[in-house]
């Protein structure tokens, strides 16, 4: 199995399409690794899908870090990159690295985070130049779900579009490795991909990006309501039920464990 890292994730752009997901244990990300997905991201998505949040704003950094350990020390090829939480990189520079190393040491080869201010492209250049890959996320960027009144689509205006297109170069100038494009139109997106040297990986942004992403419990079927956008390759919800309700059953009914 190919080895990821992100120089590769560089090269492939143009050439291979990348299959990304999330992961936030070391079960599942084991499963993941030794399918072939090149990036495994410990998404702050984690809040609502492991956490039991509405939105991903209260994840704390203990959280991703005690996450990204897991799926690291699961992961032998993939690419793990840890998304850094709301309130880790917004209390200033010095915060900030100290946060991002601290996802390094704990076993991720790169961080993520959100948006595209002045100060959060040079966090990027400061970052970049450390030695930490930073992959940046524009359009829809959920830590921002307040300001936006819920997880609404971008970029759906000329003017809004423009704004989102000149933010993607923003973050490559600064120093990006590659950029997430979450929920824009796909023509937006195509754009964008074809403007950037960088590869991006798209959610909700239509099929043109270099890399998908999608949360894993989207994917697999245990979030029986995904997103439009999401394609369900398993429906483990039902699987898991299931099992659950003949265990619980069978111990009542004295057939397990056997005699
Ligand atoms: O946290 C997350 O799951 C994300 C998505 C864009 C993949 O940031």
């Amino acid at each position: 199995m190919k080895k990821w890292n992100v120089a590769a994730i560089k090269a492939a752009k143009g050439k291979t399409k990348l299959g990304c997901a999330t992961a936030y244990d070391a079960a599942f990300a084991r499963l993941a690794d030794e399918a072939g997905v090149p990036i495994l991201l410990v998404g702050d998505s984690m809040g609502m899908t492991m956490l039991g949040y509405q939105t991903t704003r209260p994840v704390k950094m203990e959280e991703t870090l005690s996450a990204v350990g897991a799926v690291s020390r699961a992961s032998k090829d993939s690419l793990v990159v840890a998304d850094l939480p709301f309130g880790s990189y917004q209390c200033g520079e010095d915060e900030a690295v100290k946060n991002a190393v601290a996802a390094l040491k704990a076993g991720a080869a790169a961080v993520k985070l959100e948006g595209v201010t002045p100060r959060i492209c040079a966090l990027i250049a400061r970052l970049a130049e450390s030695g930490i890959p930073v992959l940046a996320h524009v359009g829809m960027t959920p830590q921002s779900v307040n300001e936006y009144g819920g997880f609404k689509r971008q970029g759906k205006t000329r003017k809004a579009a423009d704004r989102i297109l000149a933010d993607a170069l923003a973050v490559e100038k600064a120093g990006a490795f590659m950029v997430t494009l979450e929920c824009i139109p796909s023509d937006l997106a195509a754009e964008i991909t074809a403007a950037l040297k960088i590869p991006t990986v798209g959610i909700g942004a239509g099929p043109v990006c270099d890399a998908q992403w999608l949360v894993m419990h989207d994917l697999l079927g245990i979030n029986e309501k995904p997103p439009s956008f999401a394609k369900q390759y398993a429906h483990l919800a039902e699987e898991i039920r299931g099992a659950f309700s003949r265990y619980v059953d069978e111990v009542e009914k004295g057939v397990f464990p056997p005699a």
